[in-house]
């Protein structure tokens, strides 16, 4: 039977600069769904590459004393070299340099403009040259300028090409609001009020101030603007009007774009629009994800604050620095980064969560049974409760996949890691071990943990490809008793397995130390990411225990969000308090959009006697910090913590 295939992408990278962590994040993502949906049994075409023209890279190659071509030539080789030491399974990878590429865009340009869709005319606006961005007056932000970078935008007016965006408006804004096109869907109103209730204007597709990019065939004079050339790839790549390939009607169209919410706009908008214009098929799903931040700005090369991934994985390994990023992300929000969080959670999830369960369960297999197991068996307490929770693991997975929410796809893993944990601590094998009596029964309770560690390392292994085989070697897989169909299964592995003892996989980290040398190394960069000296605020009048247990501070999860109306500072959340649900308002709208907000979890003053803001009633407050600068920063405690559990 042929396999059914699946198409998955993640953007193509402005090869300006080295990559940065921020990059890793969709390539990281894109992979592990890429190896998932591979152990599911899917043909899998993943794509990423670079998308290399533009006015920004004709200037970096000017300062550099270089052709543009030999400019990313050298830092395309460095986004290969980061892809290759992540591990990243890439099926292809496109360079908009291509000739076969180039070749596509002309005639898909042509295309566009001999079905009346692309005319010529004059533009006069506002362009960033760092983002490569045109913007109307009304987009720029409070000081006028770039409303992604806040650097300087230049007045531009050129004669150009343009797009007429019209005639897809009513279908764009269906596809947004009537299907599932969009993850999070809450983005969607967004943008159809931000960009197509206003009136879709018509986009400008050429240049005629720079030549780095595909020439016009046409009017030599233009080049095509390079979203246009960098949208193209995703079909250009399948061999879509060229001979390079032979893919597209296979894989068209892709089954997922990621991307993060910057870009956001032109996936969800211009690529469609270019789509229904060449009357093809619109890709099934665009999942958006947020930045990793770094002090609460964007990690990126032009605002000089990135993280080099290379220095974090030589030190931790790709697998733990995957995992953190994975970890960390939820779709939707944004992700703040820090080395502290990092070094934490490899030591307190992989090191002391995973790492321990692995080789605290083979030394014992190892100690009290030479390291092949009886075949003997006796049921037990906690047996049931640790297969069911093993069992029905896969399930859960698989549907946080099919949703892009790979956070919740790792927490639900570590669950059943931690119920491994625990389970070791009930049964106390030790204790067995002292009774001869007991060998069966010890036999069990080791051989369930072996199969807990098989299935969560399978499933796992999606997400951290390096270590997961190395676990196998440990506890004695043999091969088809680690592949996907058998991760919902109990008793794969031979009753009688050999185990074998191997490297530590995960070593725990002495957060000071590293965190000291980690300065050294990053420099000012870590320094930044202290503590901010703040002026402490005196401390109010002493309350007893009794005042305080009057406040009802409560764990909820924000379901949904959006700005009041006529306010610039409120913003409307509705809450899962775990009691049915609570819509509060909270005066956090200068920092927060509500995609930061959505699908975190917040800590709300319960109890407080409902007001109405701004005419929208509040039941309820979100606890927030104080900053030095006068912004608050929200509370988010841990995802794990349960809707309307009672803090103190
Ligand atoms: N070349 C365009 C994409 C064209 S796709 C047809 C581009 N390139 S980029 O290199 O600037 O960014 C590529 C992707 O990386 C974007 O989704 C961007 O948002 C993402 N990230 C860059 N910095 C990031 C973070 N700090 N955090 C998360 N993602 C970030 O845009």
């Amino acid at each position: 039977m042929s396999k059914k295939p699946y198409y998955i992408t993640t953007p193509i990278y402005y090869p300006s600069g080295n990559p940065h962590i921020g990059h890793c994040y969709t390539t990281v993502a894109c992979d592990s769904i890429a190896r998932y949906r591979r152990m599911q049994g899917y043909d899998v075409m993943f794509l990423t590459g670079t998308d290399e023209h533009g006015l920004k890279i004709e200037q970096k190659a000017a300062e550099a004393g270089i052709t543009p071509k030999e400019y990313v030539d050298d830092i395309v080789l460095n986004f290969k070299k980061l892809w290759s030491f992540m591990n990243i399974s890439y099926d292809r990878y496109i360079r908009t340099t291509d000739n076969y590429h180039i070749e596509t865009v002309q005639k898909i340009f042509k295309a566009l403009y001999d079905k009346g869709y692309i005319y010529k005319g004059e533009y006069t606006g506002k362009y960033c040259t760092p983002c490569e961005s045109f913007w109307t007056e009304s987009q720029l932000d409070e000081n006028g300028c770039c409303p992604e970078c806040h650097r300087e935008v230049t007045e531009a007016k050129e004669e150009a090409y343009f797009l007429k965006m019209s005639p897809f408006a009513e279908r764009i804004e269906k596809l947004l609001t009537e299907t599932d096109y969009l993850q999070p869907k809450t983005r969607a109103t967004e943008l159809v009020n931000n960009f197509i209730k206003p009136g879709l204007e018509d986009l400008c597709v050429s240049r005629t101030t720079f030549k780095w990019g595909i020439p016009v065939t046409f009017d030599d004079k233009h080049v095509v603007y390079v979203w246009i050339d960098a949208l193209s790839n995703y079909i250009t790549a399948l061999g879509f009007w060229n001979g390079e390939y032979n893919d597209y009607d296979k894989f068209w169209p892709a089954d997922v774009h990621m991307v993060a919410k910057d870009i956001m706009r032109f996936h969800a908008i211009i690529w469609p629009a270019m789509l229904m214009a060449l009357d093809l098929p619109l890709p099934k799903h665009l999942a958006v994800h947020g930045w990793i931040t770094f002090n609460g700005q964007k990690m990126s090369k032009s605002l000089g604050n990135v993280v080099d991934p290379f220095i974090l994985g030589e030190r931790y390994g790709a697998d733990s620095i995957r995992y953190h990023i994975l970890r960390e992300m939820a779709l939707g929000a944004d992700s703040s980064f820090s080395n502290e969080i990092m070094i934490n959670r490899i030591n307190s999830d992989l090191a002391n969560g995973l790492g321990n369960l692995v080789s605290r369960t083979v030394a014992m297999v190892g100690k009290y049974f030479d390291g092949t197991l009886i075949k003997d068996r006796q049921e037990g307490e906690f047996d049931s409760e640790l297969k069911e929770a093993v069992i029905s693991l896969k399930a859960k997975v698989d549907d946080f996949i099919d949703k892009t929410q790979l956070n919740n796809a790792l927490a639900e893993i570590f669950k059943v890691v931690s119920r491994a944990n625990k389970y070791i601590d009930e049964t106390a094998p030790w204790l067995l071990a002292k009774d001869e009596a007991n060998k069966a029964r010890l036999a069990t309770v080791l051989y369930n943990l072996l199969e807990a560690i098989r299935v969560t390392t399978s499933l796992l292994s999606a997400f951290m490809p390096t270590t997961m085989p190395k676990v196998w070697e440990q506890i004695g897989c043999t091969g088809d008793d680690t592949v996907y169909e058998n991760a919902d299964k109990f008793g794969a592995l031979p009753a009688d397995v050999t185990v074998k003892k191997g490297e530590i996989l995960f070593p725990r980290i002495d957060v000071d130390k590293e965190i000291e040398e980690l300065n050294a190394i990053i420099g000012n960069l870590a320094e930044e990411e202290q503590e901010p000296e703040i002026e402490v605020t005196p401390l109010a009048d002493e309350i007893t225990i009794d005042d305080f247990a009057k406040v009802d501070l409560r764990v909820a999860l924000v379901k949904s969000c959006e700005k009041v109306k006529k306010s610039k500072k409120l913003l409307c959340l509705q809450l899962d308090d775990g009691m049915g649900g609570r819509q509060v308002v909270s005066g956090i709208a200068q920092w927060y959009a509500p995609e930061d907000l959505i699908g975190k979890k917040v800590l709300v003053v319960a109890n407080l006697k409902p007001v109405k803001l701004c005419g929208v009633e509040s039941n309820g407050m979100i606890c927030a910090a104080d900053m030095p600068d006068g912004s608050c920063k929200v509370i988010f405690p841990d995802m794990d913590l349960p809707c309307g559990a009672k803090a103190r």
